[in-house]
């Protein structure tokens, strides 16, 4: 193995280094740096308006950061146009879902797969043959999807009438679609009970296993991000508080101050 192969090896997946968003006069994120190696489940945790979000809208291209860098394997992903973001391997789901209510679930799925397509509006009108072949391709990933979230049975029904949970499932298995590197997970377990967070726990644990996807989970829900992360990057008031593993940052006394501690007020 060469030098370049050995630090290529130790490159993290995606580098925030130095990210500040300012809005207005409102500085929401100041001078935030962490890494993301590749088959990690990050966990970024923080009080409401700690810029959580925030800085999820910067890893998806919704916002420019105003000073700093973001790395996607050494390339900055900032000049990247955001809606290319799908195709270097960046997914993500919304705080609220964001799915086509009138369409089915199968559909809203193979919208997520379309990024990986070639075919146009001319290809497709042709009936090429390579787009015959693409389309069968999209159509056995979007089943696969399918079963591996267990949406076989509401595959053909409308969004707009499935429970909330099962409208969560959906929109991870259009982000799935677009066979992300990165998946990142805007508070997934909002709203859910605890018997679905426990499950929805397990499905992200199976995802970065046998997908092999790294996850950014921001989180609301202490207790799954501290089960399932293996590694944790605390925020407050836009600046990185503590980072480390669940338990340390668990025990950090700033963060017992910022965050766990608001719990008992
Ligand atoms: N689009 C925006 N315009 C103005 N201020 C914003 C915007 N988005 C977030 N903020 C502010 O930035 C700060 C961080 O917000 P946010 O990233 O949503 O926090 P979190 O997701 O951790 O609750 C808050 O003070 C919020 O009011
Ligand atoms: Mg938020």
């Amino acid at each position: 193995m060469t030098q370049a192969q050995v630090a290529q090896g130790q490159q993290p997946l995606l580098a925030v280094r130095d990210v500040s968003v300012v809005f207005g006069g409102i500085v929401a994120l100041n001078g935030v740096t962490f890494d993301m190696k590749k088959g990690q489940i990050l966990g970024l945790i923080g009080p409401n308006g700690a810029g959580k979000t925030t800085l999820f809208n910067c890893l998806s291209r919704l916002y420019q950061p105003s000073k700093g860098e973001i790395l996607m394997e050494g390339e900055s992903i900032l000049t990247r146009q955001p809606q290319k973001i799908a195709e270097i391997g960046i997914g993500r789901t919304f705080q609220n879902v964001a799915l086509f209510p009138r369409l089915t679930v199968r559909d809203n799925i193979r919208i997520g797969g379309h990024c990986r397509t070639k075919s146009d509006v001319v290809s497709d009108a042709l009936k090429l043959p390579w787009v015959r072949t693409e389309e069968r391709r999209l159509n056995e990933k979007v089943d696969e999807i399918l079963s591996y979230l267990e949406l076989h049975d509401v595959a053909d029904r409308e969004v707009a009438g499935l429970p909330f949970g099962t409208q969560k499932r959906v929109e991870l298995g259009r982000a799935l679609a677009a066979e992300p590197k990165i998946l990142l997970l805007d508070e997934p377990a909002g709203g859910l009970n605890h018997e679905e967070v426990y499950v929805l726990g397990d499905l992200i644990c199976r995802i970065r296993d046998q997908r092999h996807i790294t996850v950014l989970l921001v989180e609301h829900h202490m207790g799954l991000v501290m089960k399932i992360a293996d590694h944790v990057v605390a925020l407050n008031f836009g600046k990185k508080l503590a980072e480390g593993t669940p338990s340390q940052v668990q025990s950090d006394p700033d963060v017992i101050k910022a965050y766990l501690g608001s719990k008992d007020q």
